[in-house]
């Protein structure tokens, strides 16, 4: 169990610091990369309501995907931590004019006065950011277990379509099993730089 626990702190400290170690040039890169990624996929292309993430700590970014989504007039959104609900997160509209400001990790969220929140369960998808992934849809996230909450109500019925739940990551970032834990929600597939590996069918 401790050897366990262990192994996902050490693989996280490895990853985070892989992810860290990407230069900017190669960054940019792997943004347009993941674009061409997404637009190839029938699930991006067909949704409407679509959160993603501001990236930090090296993490692939979605930057050029909340571009291209805002020509074709799909709507962004950003998670931010629910002020009441311990680590579950809310969605925010993200548009050109919404005013950010930095959360308790120092990640810049948008501002919850005023906004308009989008339940999870009503955005057609949700591109995750990650630590380590595998084939499988396997997940290792920053740890605090937040989108594993978020989305617990997909257990069980992961099948039978509603929220569409896709990682974002750097090829590197893959690894050739992960150990999923009971709450652990499993992603449809991850979309990378140079492709989509799809894990449910
Ligand atoms: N549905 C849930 N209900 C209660 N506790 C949960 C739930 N999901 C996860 N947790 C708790 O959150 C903690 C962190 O989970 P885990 O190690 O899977 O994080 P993670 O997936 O890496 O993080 P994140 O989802 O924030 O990226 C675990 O100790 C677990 O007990
Ligand atoms: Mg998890």
């Amino acid at each position: 169990m401790t050897q366990a626990i262990d192994f996902k702190k050490s693989l996280r400290r490895q990853m985070r610091k892989a992810r860290r170690s990407i230069k900017p040039a190669q960054q940019r890169q792997h943004a347009k990369g993941l674009l061409s990624t997404l637009r190839r996929l029938t699930q991006f292309r067909r949704s409407q309501n679509i959160a993603l993430y501001l990236p930090s700590d090296g993490e692939i970014s979605p930057e050029e995907v909340i571009d291209y989504c805002r020509k074709l007039g799909k709507q962004c959104y950003l998670p931010v931590l629910h002020p009441v609900r311990h680590n579950r997160l809310w969605f925010i509209p993200y548009n050109k004019d919404t005013v950010l400001i930095n959360n308790i990790y120092g990640i810049k969220e948008p501002s919850l006065i005023k906004a308009p929140r989008r339940p999870a369960w009503a955005l057609d998808l949700v591109l995750l950011p990650l630590v380590a992934f595998d084939e499988e849809g396997g997940r290792l996230g920053m740890g605090g277990g937040y989108y594993d909450r978020t989305f617990a109500f997909k257990q069980g019925w992961r099948k039978s379509g509603g929220t569409s739940l896709i990682g974002l990551a750097h090829d590197l970032q893959k690894v050739e099993r992960l150990k999923t834990e009971s709450w652990d929600i499993p992603l449809e597939g991850i979309a990378t730089e140079t492709r989509f590996y799809r894990a449910i069918q």
